[in-house]
């Protein structure tokens, strides 16, 4: 194990966050700016886990400050999202190789939906980050009676929760996206700022359409806990390849 090379690991709700915290060793918590974060090992590995909370200016702040105070060489966020197609169920995994923030609008000014005016509007995953989680997505759920299925592709992040299948359409079609969350281009374009590699995966909650609140109240637990099986598998495997 590499003492000094931190791995940070960002989720966004209670449901989340607690079962990874649980299997960390010797755990250490302080909280700076309202943000709680534990310090400990995890399968040898040296890490610290925040949860940001719900939103872009949370999961930006929690970033920028992990980065600050921490110093991770990587950071991986986990969560749930809206799935945007058709083919995909409830509980289904997605490794988002980009993000874009769809609700960014300098059209006005001859740029596309997401672009800001000095910036493309695609945020990269880590390359290699997604090559691991796929592998990891294989690892941990090789066993299992049901599989999830699994995309990796864009994922469009903004602010408003999505719930009508007209946004999920358009957001499909005008992003080429596969799913819709609230942080992940948030911590992504932070980790791009200070040239740390990421990577977000995400459990389905949900369709993103009229019944997505029932959806994600009943499958929150699902779709965390399929989230965290990938977790449990990526860290130890990111540690073996460097
Ligand atoms: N996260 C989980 N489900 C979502 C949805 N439907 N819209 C935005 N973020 C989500």
């Amino acid at each position: 194990m590499w003492r000094d090379q931190i791995l940070a690991l960002i989720g966004v709700l209670d449901e989340e966050v607690p079962i990874l915290r649980g299997d960390i060793t010797v755990p250490a918590e302080a909280t700076h700016s309202g943000f709680t974060i534990a310090t400990g090992t995890y399968k040898d590995v040296e890490l610290v886990l925040a949860k940001c909370g719900v939103g872009r200016v949370n999961a930006a702040i929690c970033a920028q400050m992990l980065i600050d105070l921490c110093k991770p060489v990587a950071i991986v966020f986990s969560g749930v999202a809206g799935g945007l197609m058709r083919n995909m169920a409830i509980s289904d995994m997605v490794i988002a190789g980009h993000l874009i923030q769809f609700d960014i609008d300098f059209t006005a000014f001859g740029h596309r939906h997401g672009d800001l005016p000095d910036t493309q509007r695609m945020i990269e995953s880590d390359p290699e980050f997604v090559r691991i989680a796929g592998d990891t997505f294989d690892r941990a759920f090789l066993d299992a009676t049901t599989e999830p299925g699994l995309m990796t592709g864009t994922v469009v992040s903004g602010d408003p929760l999505v719930k009508d299948s007209e946004t999920l359409r358009l957001l499909q079609r005008a992003f080429s996206a596969l799913a819709k969350e609230m942080e992940g281009a948030a911590v992504g374009y932070n980790c791009g700022l200070s040239g740390i590699p990421f990577v977000a995966i995400r459990g389905i909650s949900d369709g993103a359409s009229e019944t997505a609140d029932t959806n994600f109240k009943e499958k929150l637990h699902t779709a965390c806990q399929n989230s965290y099986r990938v977790l449990e598998e990526f860290v130890p495997l990111w540690d073996g390849l460097r």
